[in-house]
This record gives structure tokens, sequence and C-alpha cells, in this order.
């Protein structure tokens, strides 16, 4: 008998831009190389998006591909939540943009702005809706162009970054309350805005009136991340009523290969359940979490039924986890 409402995900698709861009190209821009990224971070390549592409556009790609493999249409869309910190415009939200160019009906459309934390938090915010019936069909979506916020004169930074997009379709499914239920289990959300000099854009249309290009003081991020990570992670996994020692798959936020591994081994995670996707895409922010999952469910790693764990941490500083099962 149906006790309560879960949200399910019932599709995943991930879009990553065609141009890829190599350490060794960022070596002719930046006093870098490709043996110093690798070591430190485990970053190969990432993507660029084409001067003509918004990340709208990055996102309608990933949001198509979660449709089809939810068998849905953009006719049955509800609702929209478009987690980015790369808007195509100030307003409107890159979510009604997205609902434009996909052809939804009238519905809900909006932004999520938690920086590389984004999707994690959108997900929460569309289970508030979908467990209380107010949506039948909702896209959920992290979408990014983090390239367009680089300084290409900081090498601390300008290698670390890449565009890129991944949708969730999520859907309500009568479950038993516990936690043998398909949908989202549990959450852990956390910001601490007294650590916004450690990682922000230093612009925006009400103080300079710039975009902004990103600053970071990267290894005061990197001291924080891993203890902060572990924290939400274990309130995640008890809010879920799960073991993190039960999860499937962890599919943490890709910043920094040693990032992944200090909050794996922090948390006695299996290295052979992280799915890892840092070398190939860099940090994609609040798309680097469904661009993970879409890559591991397309390979055939992750399959329904599965428990995951998801996390991220960044500008705010904003961190959260979730715990679900697909
Ligand atoms: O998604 C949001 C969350 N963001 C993160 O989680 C990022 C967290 N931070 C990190 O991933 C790391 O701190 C970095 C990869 C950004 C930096 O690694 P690090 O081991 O913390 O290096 P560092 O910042 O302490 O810098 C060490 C040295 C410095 O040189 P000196 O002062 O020791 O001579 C830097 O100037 O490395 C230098 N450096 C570089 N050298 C070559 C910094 N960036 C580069 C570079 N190539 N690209």
């Amino acid at each position: 008998m149906t006790r309560v409402l879960r949200s399910v995900v019932t599709g995943v698709g991930g879009y990553l831009p065609d141009e890829i861009v190599t350490n060794d190209d960022l070596a002719k821009v930046v006093d870098t190389s490709d043996e110093w990224i690798v070591e430190r971070t485990g970053i190969r390549t990432r993507r660029r998006a084409a001067p003509d592409q918004a990340v709208s556009d990055l996102a309608v790609e990933a949001a198509k591909r979660a449709l089809a493999a939810a068998g849905r249409t953009p006719a049955d869309i509800d609702l929209i939540i478009v987690a980015t910190t790369t808007p195509d415009l100030t307003f409107p939200a890159t979510a009604t943009i997205v609902q434009r160019k996909l052809g939804a009906p009238i519905g809900i459309a909006f932004d999520v702005q938690a920086v590389c934390s984004g999707f994690v938090y959108a997900l929460s915010v569309a289970d508030g809706f979908v467990t209380r019936g107010r949506s039948r069909c909702c896209l959920v979506i992290g979408a990014e162009t983090m390239t367009r916020l680089m300084d290409w004169t900081d090498r601390g930074t300008c290698v670390l970054f890449g565009d890129g997009a991944g949708a969730v379709v999520l859907e309500p499914q009568g479950g038993e309350g516990t936690i043998v239920d398909r949908g989202l289990l549990g959450f852990a959300l956390r910001a601490d805005g007294t650590k916004q000099d450690l990682l922000y854009v230093d612009g925006g249309p009400s103080t300079n009136g710039q975009v902004g290009k990103l600053r970071m003081q990267g290894n005061q991020v990197f001291r924080h991340a891993v203890v902060n990570i572990s924290e939400a992670v274990t309130a995640a996994a008890a809010d879920a009523g799960v073991e993190v020692s039960s999860v499937d798959w962890f599919i943490p936020h890709q910043a920094n290969q040693r990032i992944l591994e200090g909050v794996a081994r922090r948390l006695g995670i299996d290295e052979k359940k992280v799915v890892t996707t840092v070398g190939e895409h860099a940090n994609t922010s609040a798309a680097s979490i469904p661009l993970a999952m879409a890559q591991a469910v397309e390979d055939g790693r992750i399959k329904p039924g599965q428990l995951l764990l998801l996390e991220a941490m960044g500008g705010g500083l904003t961190w959260g986890a979730c715990v679900l099962r697909l």
C-alpha cells in the first residue's frame, strides 16, 4: 500500500560541447604544465562551449536526453529547475529559456543558484514540489559555461573548470516510506556565508555591473572540502536511514581527484564505488554530478534499484549531499 510519495529519477542525460581543451593547450596560455595539473587535480581535459552556444543550449541537449531516457516528451513537463551560476542573461531565469527552446507548455520554471552545490540544492527543491503532488514531471538540470568566468591570466583557476550540462527527470511514485523505496530518500544542505572570500566571482548587476571573473583561494577551499563534505554525507545518510557503507555508487562533485579520494577514504567508501569524471570533464560546477551520473548510467555501471550518494561543495560556501535509490 502506498504510504508516501517519492520523487523518482526516471531518466538521466548529459551533454558535453564538442571542443576538447587539453592541459598542453592551456600551457600555451598560462605558466603551467600537464604534469602539474594531473598531479594536483587529476584533470587531463575539459570541454569548452562554442562561442554561439549559451548555457541554455547545453541544458536543452541534456534535457532532451533525460526526457528520452524517461520515455517522456517536452509536452509532459510541468516544472523546470536549472541549477547554474552562468545564466544566459541576468534575467529571465535560464529555466524559462530552456522551457521555450524545448517547447514545453506553461508550467513552473526557475533557477537555483548555489554554485557547485546547485544540483543537490535543486533536487531538494524539486523534491518539495513532487512529493506534495505539485509536479507530475519535473526536469532538474545542472548546466554551466564556467570557461566564460575564467581569468585567463590566473593559472590557479583557469585550468580547473569546464563546460557541460546534465539533467534528470523526476516523477512521483508511491512508496512504503522505507529505504527500499525508489526515489530521493535523504538530504543534508549547508551554507556558510562567512567564507565568501574563498571562492566567488568579482562582478554582479547590483555591484559593479560586470559579469566578473572567478576568484578562488584554492588551498583554503581544499582545506574545508573533505571535512565539510564528509559531515554532510553522514547527515544525508542518517536522514535517509541508510549506512554510508550500504551505498552502491558514490557520485561526488568533480572538483579535484584528491578531494574525491580524501572524502571516500574518510567515509570508508571503496574507491571502486566512486564515479570519477574529473579527468575528462574538469570542474563543471552544478553540471558535474548529473553529467557523471549520466555517464555511469549510460555505460551500464549504475543500474535501476541501486542506492546512490551525491555530494558537492562550492562557492558560498555551500555544500550538501543527497541519497537516492534509482
Ligand atoms: O568546485 C568548487 C570547489 N573547488 C575546489 O574544490 C578546489 C579546491 N582546491 C584545489 O583543488 C587545489 O587547491 C588547487 C588544485 C586549486 C591547487 O592545488 P594546491 O596543491 O592547493 O596548490 P596551491 O594553491 O597551494 O599552490 C601551490 C603552488 C603555488 O606556487 P608557489 O607559491 O608554491 O610557488 C602556485 O602558484 O602551485 C602553483 N600553481 C600552479 N603551478 C602550475 C597554482 N596553479 C598552478 C598551475 N600550474 N596551474
